[in-house]
């Protein structure tokens, strides 16, 4: 069986195809409706949130609650905020003072559907529905605990984590930077969320110290694999297999893995951190095989 074009088991395909379709149905529920006011902006969220997107990160979080046991109805709630997060990143992302891109998921990006200033509110409504969604639903046994998952999320999206990435990654156009400089940037960009989906998710259920430590070691090498993936696909991929523009890097004159190290030494990188991320797993045993499946597709992966 085949997933853009990656041979995975069949029952991790269907794994991957059911939680997609449940989750679907989430985010549909937990967004405000077009209908209600102001309807312009709320058909705006539901653009930039529905009907596109891998879903890597709720599947992390799906896969890490399914590790320690979790209930699925608060791992949707995390999932969710953490979809969230990455939807608004990406509409801001594409604004014209960020990356200036017209294509998205296969579609025009919102600020093109839209425009400026409703891409802008899409982004920061999209947040703060976020934040709304990990306070208003139980998610932990006891307060002191959820509340400690809401900080994790703020801090890995904000100027320490997700923004503060994206302020490096503009300032850095047309610089050339050093290896430590890149992998900073991208562990903050695109690496800090990637690891809170993973530690939402087991959050969500019981875990040790010990296994949230594995846990967050594996988000953390698994994140910054996706990144170097995302700047590997970006030179050799199409935009119509992407769904975005291909190339964007080069012509935005980002530094990326592959501008610093070569495509050849980039894919290499990658497959450095799929090990090292794969080793995090070992004391895990079976109940870790979706984990290691995702971290399979995240480097695998042709889009
Ligand atoms: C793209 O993320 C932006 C990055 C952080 C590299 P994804 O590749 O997960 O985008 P979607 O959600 O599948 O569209
Ligand atoms: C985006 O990195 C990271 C975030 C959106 C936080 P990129 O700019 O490389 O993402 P794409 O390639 O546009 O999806
Ligand atoms: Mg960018
Ligand atoms: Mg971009
Ligand atoms: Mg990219």
């Amino acid at each position: 069986m085949t997933l853009g074009k990656i041979k995975m088991a069949s029952d991790f395909q269907g794994w991957i195809a059911a939680h997609q379709v449940r989750f679907e149905g989430v985010l549909r529920e937990l967004l405000p409706r077009a209908e209600v006011a102001p309807q312009r902006l709320h058909e705006a969220m539901r653009y930039a949130v529905l009907d596109g997107g891998k879903r890597v990160r709720p599947l992390l979080a799906f896969a890490a609650g399914e590790l320690v046991g979790a209930d699925v109805k608060r791992v949707n709630i995390a999932a969710a905020a953490v979809e969230l997060i990455h939807a608004y990143s990406l509409v801001h992302d594409d604004m014209p003072c960020m990356d200036d891109d017209v294509l998205r998921r296969g579609k025009p990006t919102c600020h093109v559907q839209y425009d400026d200033a409703t891409a802008l509110l899409v982004g920061d409504s999209l947040q703060t529905l976020a934040f709304q969604l990990l306070a208003e639903h139980r998610l932990s046994a006891d307060a002191a605990s959820q509340l400690e998952m809401i900080k994790l999320l703020a801090v890995a999206t904000g100027s320490r984590g997700m923004a503060g990435g994206q302020a490096i990654d503009l300032s850095s156009v047309g610089k050339s930077l050093t290896l430590p400089e890149l992998e900073f940037m991208h562990i903050h960009k695109t690496g800090a969320l990637i690891r809170a989906a993973v530690m939402l998710g087991a959050q969500c259920g019981s875990v040790s110290p010990a296994q949230l430590a594995q846990l967050d070691r594996f988000g953390k090498l698994i994140g910054l694999a996706f990144q170097v993936v995302d700047d590997v696909l970006d030179c050799e991929a199409d935009t119509a297999t992407l769904g975005k523009t291909a190339g964007k890097d080069a012509d935005n004159d980002k530094p990326t893995y592959v501008s610093l190290l070569g495509i050849n030494e980039a894919r290499n990188m990658a497959s450095r951190l799929h090990r090292e991320a794969l080793e995090t797993l070992a004391e895990f045993g079976d109940s870790a095989q979706r984990l290691r499946e995702l971290a399979d597709f995240i480097v695998l992966r042709k889009f």
